[in-house]
C-alpha cells in the first residue's frame, strides 16, 4: 500500500512544472492533496478504489489529453501524464546545452538508474534487462538473435503480431526456414487447451516459438508460464511478446518464467513516446546475437543490445518518472481500474443480443483491451460511423476467424466518456448505419 507522500509525489502535484500544466490554484490544489491524502489510505481494497469516481477524478487531471474526442485506442500508444512529458520536455532540453557532455557525460549513465527500477518493477536481475525503442524492436532482437538454418520451423498463432509476423517471413525468403501458424479459440478460457494446441504443432523440426502474452487483437490474455515451461522441456525457446502486458496488469517475471520478453512502454507504463523493454534471461545473453553489432567483450553484457548509435537520453530518462506515476497508483489499483472500466461498456453493450463480445471477461483473461462485434454491422464502417458523427476513436479488427471494434480506455477516461461510446453505440444497434 502507498503512503500519502509517495502518492502526491507521483501525481507529481507539489513540482512546479506539474502544477502549470495542471493549471492548479493553490486552493484547488490544497483541496485535492486533502481529497488524494483521504483516498491514499490503506484500507480500501483495490475494487473499491476502481469504483470511487472521485479518486479517478484527481488521476484524470494529471493528463492533459483532448476533450473534445474521446480516444479509445490507447492500445496502439498511450498519452503519458503531465508530469512525464514534462520530465522529458526537462531532460530535451538539457541535453540541447551541449549534447556530447551533457547527453552523453551526465544524462546518458543516468539510464542504469532506469534499468534498475525497470529490472525491480519486473522482478529481475538490472543485467537482464535492455532498454529499446519498442516491443517491435525488442521482439527483432529475438526473432533474429538466434541462428536458425534453411527447413527449421517457428511456430506461432494466426493471431500474432503482423509486424512478427513479416520478421519471420523475410527469414523464410532470405534463410529458408519454415514458419507455421496455427489458430486459437475465441475467447480461450481453457488454459490446458492453448498449451495442448501449442505442443500438437511442435514438429521435430521447430527451433523457436513466438506467443503473446496478450492478443492485440481481442485482449486475450494466454498462459505464458505453462507454454513456456512445455516448451523447455523440449527444448524449445518461447519469445514472449508482452507488448501490451507491462504496467497494464499486475505480474512479475516469476509469473512468466520466460526466457525472452519483450513490451513496450509508451503503452501502458504511459512513458514517453519510442521507449520499450527487453529482458533476456542472464545465462540466455551470451547466444542471442544482438540486431546492431556490439564488440565481443559484450557478449555476455545485456547492454549489447543498446548499441545503436546515438539517440537522444530522454526518453529513456523520463521512463522513472512513469515508473513513479504507476507505482504511485499502484499496479494493482490501475489493473483493478481497467477492468472497471472494460467492464462498464462491455455490461452495458451485452444487454444487446445482437453484440458479441470475442473477449473472456474473466479477470484472468483480459483487463483493459476487449473486441466488439454489431452483428451484420462491418466494423470499418462502424469505426468511421463513431469518428464522423461522434468524434470517438475506436480501432476496426478484421481477422479471417473474426471481427469487432477493439476497445481500449485508459486512467484518463471518464465514465461519461464510456456513456457516450454506448450511446452512441445503441443507437447503431437500433436503427444501423445509415446509408
Ligand atoms: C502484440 C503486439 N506486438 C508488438 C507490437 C509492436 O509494438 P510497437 O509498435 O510499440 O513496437 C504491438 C503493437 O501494438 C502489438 O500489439
Amino acid at each position: 500500500m502507498i503512503r500519502r507522500r509517495q502518492f502526491l509525489g507521483a501525481l507529481g502535484m507539489p513540482t512546479a512544472g506539474a502544477l502549470a500544466y495542471l493549471s492548479m490554484q493553490p486552493r484547488a490544489l490544497a483541496r485535492s492533496i486533502e481529497r488524494l491524502s483521504e483516498l491514499a489510505g490503506d484500507t480500501a481494497s483495490p475494487e473499491e478504489v476502481a469504483a470511487d469516481e472521485s479518486y479517478w477524478f484527481e488521476v484524470q487531471q494529471a493528463f492533459t489529453v483532448d476533450r473534445s474526442l474521446i480516444n479509445l485506442n490507447n492500445g496502439g500508444v498511450s498519452p503519458s501524464p503531465a508530469i512525464v512529458q514534462e520530465a522529458m520536455k526537462r531532460y530535451l532540453d538539457y541535453s540541447n546545452t551541449a549534447p556530447v557532455y551533457s547527453m552523453w557525460k551526465i544524462l546518458e549513465p543516468q539510464r542504469e538508474g532506469v534499468r534498475k527500477r525497470l529490472a525491480r518493477a519486473f522482478g529481475c536481475s538490472p543485467e537482464e534487462v535492455a532498454l529499446t525503442r519498442n516491443s517491435s524492436e525488442s521482439l527483432q532482437i529475438l526473432q533474429f538473435g538466434f541462428d536458425l538454418k534453411a527447413g527449421d520451423e517457428v511456430l506461432t498463432t494466426n493471431q500474432d503480431y503482423p509486424r512478427m509476423i513479416t520478421t519471420f517471413q523475410q527469414r523464410e525468403r532470405r534463410e529458408g526456414i519454415v514458419l507455421k501458424q496455427f489458430s486459437i479459440p475465441v475467447p480461450a478460457e481453457d488454459d490446458d487447451e492453448i498449451v495442448s494446441l501449442f505442443e500438437e504443432n511442435i514438429t521435430p523440426r521447430t527451433r523457436l516459438i513466438l506467443m503473446c502474452h496478450i492478443i492485440n487483437l481481442t485482449g486475450q490474455i494466454l498462459p505464458v508460464k505453462k507454454v513456456v515451461q512445455m516448451a523447455r522441456k523440449k527444448g524449445i525457446p518461447v519469445i514472449v511478446d508482452g507488448a501490451h502486458a507491462f504496467a497494464h496488469f499486475d505480474f512479475t517475471h516469476q509469473d512468466l518464467d520466460c526466457d525472452y520478453y519483450a513490451s513496450s512502454l509508451h503503452k501502458w507504463l504511459l512513458a514517453p513516446h519510442g521507449t520499450g523493454l527487453l529482458y533476456v534471461r542472464r545465462d540466455k545473453i551470451r547466444q542471442l546475437w544482438p540486431l546492431m553489432a556490439a564488440p565481443e567483450k559484450m557478449d555476455e553484457d545485456i547492454r549489447k543490445y543498446e548499441e545503436i548509435g546515438t539517440h537522444p537520453a530522454a526518453n529513456y530518462l523520463a521512463i522513472g518518472d512513469a515508473l513513479t506515476f504507476h507505482q504511485g497508483i499502484g499496479a494493482q489499483r490501475k489493473e483493478a481500474r481497467l477492468r472497471h472500466l472494460t467492464h462498464y461498456w462491455a455490461q452495458r453493450l451485452l444487454e444487446y443480443d445482437k453484440v458479441r463480445l470475442h473477449t473472456s471477461l474473466k479477470p484472468q483473461y483480459s483487463c483493459a483491451l476487449a473486441n466488439v462485434e454489431v452483428e451484420g454491422i462491418d466494423p470499418g464502417a462502424l469505426a468511421t460511423h463513431l469518428w464522423q458523427e461522434h468524434r470517438i476513436i475506436v480501432t476496426p479488427i478484421k481477422h479471417a476467424e473474426f471481427q469487432g471494434l477493439r476497445i481500449t480506455p485508459n486512467l484518463y477516461t471518464t465514465l461519461e466518456e464510456l456513456d457516450r461510446f454506448c450511446d452512441a453505440m445503441e443507437d447503431v444497434i437500433r436503427k444501423g448505419l445509415a446509408a
